[in-house]
């Protein structure tokens, strides 16, 4: 496969000119012809896709999934980055899931004050999602993306071979941020997903390209205007402000979460009048219908010990993120007080 530009049209060059379609180890020999490159994959990812990745001169292999962003691996990292003499024009390449490109894109924004870096997504909320936006940290104890920045990489390269090895689960997990986006933002995507099933997205490749391109270019389209969340990045955040105390407390997967968190989101909103009755029960549907859960099993008092300390939450009120129709959200200050109260009358 050669390398492909994809074009998504939106002017600022910066963070648009990004994104390509190409195989790893064309693009990787591309590359490392001309820079010293270091590539960082996990666990998993290396024992699925050894073939390719095992002619990487300089790889680290770190552990699998959320706890790469452990700070004990993050100082693993940068010892390897010295032994493989790493320095201030080495390109670090994230080869993995959201946990990965999190950590890689957080470790070159520091190391020698920064370094240039890119991904190859591996998962579907990777693809569509986590890889996007510059937004990067690792964990510190139980505090989820406490030490972090906002930090561009240099490309995000879609080879949907990976994606091939990944488990129906994560492609489930990823299918919540679609759906996000056609909530808040795409009626046409959200009518689209609608009308196909998951089946169909695991195994047509050109269905499963046109819903990777298509959220890409959502997602860039919003941080281009707003990269550090003034405006309407926030909107982005539906079905997460529920969706993280969800996923601390039950131990969810990110999208499982956010699936619960959008559907409380929605139910949130007809209950203020904003949503129509019938259009919040195609979001519960097409939640159902992806496989996603629309419930968690704690009390809304254990949730709210978690909503309380939301990075987003300012003084005693907090932004959620609601919708008026289905492609259609806002951003809805509420007072913490009624907000509990009205997250009570849906989990209670
Ligand atoms: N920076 C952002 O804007 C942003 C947005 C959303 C989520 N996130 C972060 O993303 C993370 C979740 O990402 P995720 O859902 O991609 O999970 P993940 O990165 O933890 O990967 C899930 C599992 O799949 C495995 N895996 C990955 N690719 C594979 C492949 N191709 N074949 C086989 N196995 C594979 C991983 O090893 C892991 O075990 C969380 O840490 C979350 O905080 C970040």
């Amino acid at each position: 496969m050669e390398i492909v530009d994809i074009q998504y049209n939106i002017k600022n060059e910066t963070i648009t000119k990004l994104f390509y379609q190409a195989d790893f180890l064309t693009f990787y020999k591309s590359i490392v012809e001309k820079r010293h490159v270091v590539v960082i994959t996990d666990e998993n990812i290396y024992n699925c896709h050894e073939d390719k990745l095992q002619f990487v001169e300089n790889l680290m292999v770190v552990d699998a999934g959320e706890a790469c962003k452990d700070m004990d691996v993050f100082q693993y990292a940068i010892h390897t980055l010295l032994d493989f003499e790493a320095d201030r024009n080495t390109l670090i390449i994230g080869v993995g899931g959201g946990a990965l490109t999190d950590f890689v894109g957080f470790l070159s924004s520091i190391f020698m004050r920064g370094v240039d870096f890119g991904f190859f997504p591996t998962t579907l909320l990777g693809a569509v999602d986590a890889s996007i936006g510059g937004k990067n940290g690792v964990n510190f104890g139980v505090y989820k993306n406490l030490l972090g920045t906002i930090n561009q990489p240099k490309f995000i390269v879609n080879d949907p071979s990976f994606l091939q090895t990944l488990d129906i689960s994560e492609f489930k997990n990823g299918m919540a941020e679609v759906i996000k986006y056609g909530c808040i933002l795409d009626r046409e995507l959200f009518g689209y997903l609608e009308n196909i099933d998951l089946e169909v997205i695991v195994n047509d490749l050109e269905c499963l390209n046109y819903i990777i391109t298509k959220c890409q270019a959502i997602k860039i389209n919003i941080i281009e205007k707003d990269v550090f969340e003034k405006g309407d990045r926030k909107l982005l955040n539906f079905g997460h402000t529920i969706g993280h105390a969800i996923e601390m407390s039950n131990h969810f997967p990110h999208g499982f979460s956010v699936a619960i968190g959008m559907n409380y989101a929605a139910q949130i909103s007809e209950k203020l009048g904003f949503l129509a009755s019938e259009k919040r029960e195609r979001i519960q549907n097409i939640i159902e219908k992806y496989d996603l859960p629309i419930n968690q099993p704690k009390s809304c008092d254990e949730l709210w010990q978690m909503i309380k300390g939301d990075k987003k939450k300012n003084g005693d009120k907090i932004n959620l993120i609601l919708l008026n129709d289905i492609g259609s959200a806002f951003v809805h200050p509420i007072d913490l007080e009624d907000f509990k109260s009205i997250l009570q009358s849906i989990i209670n």
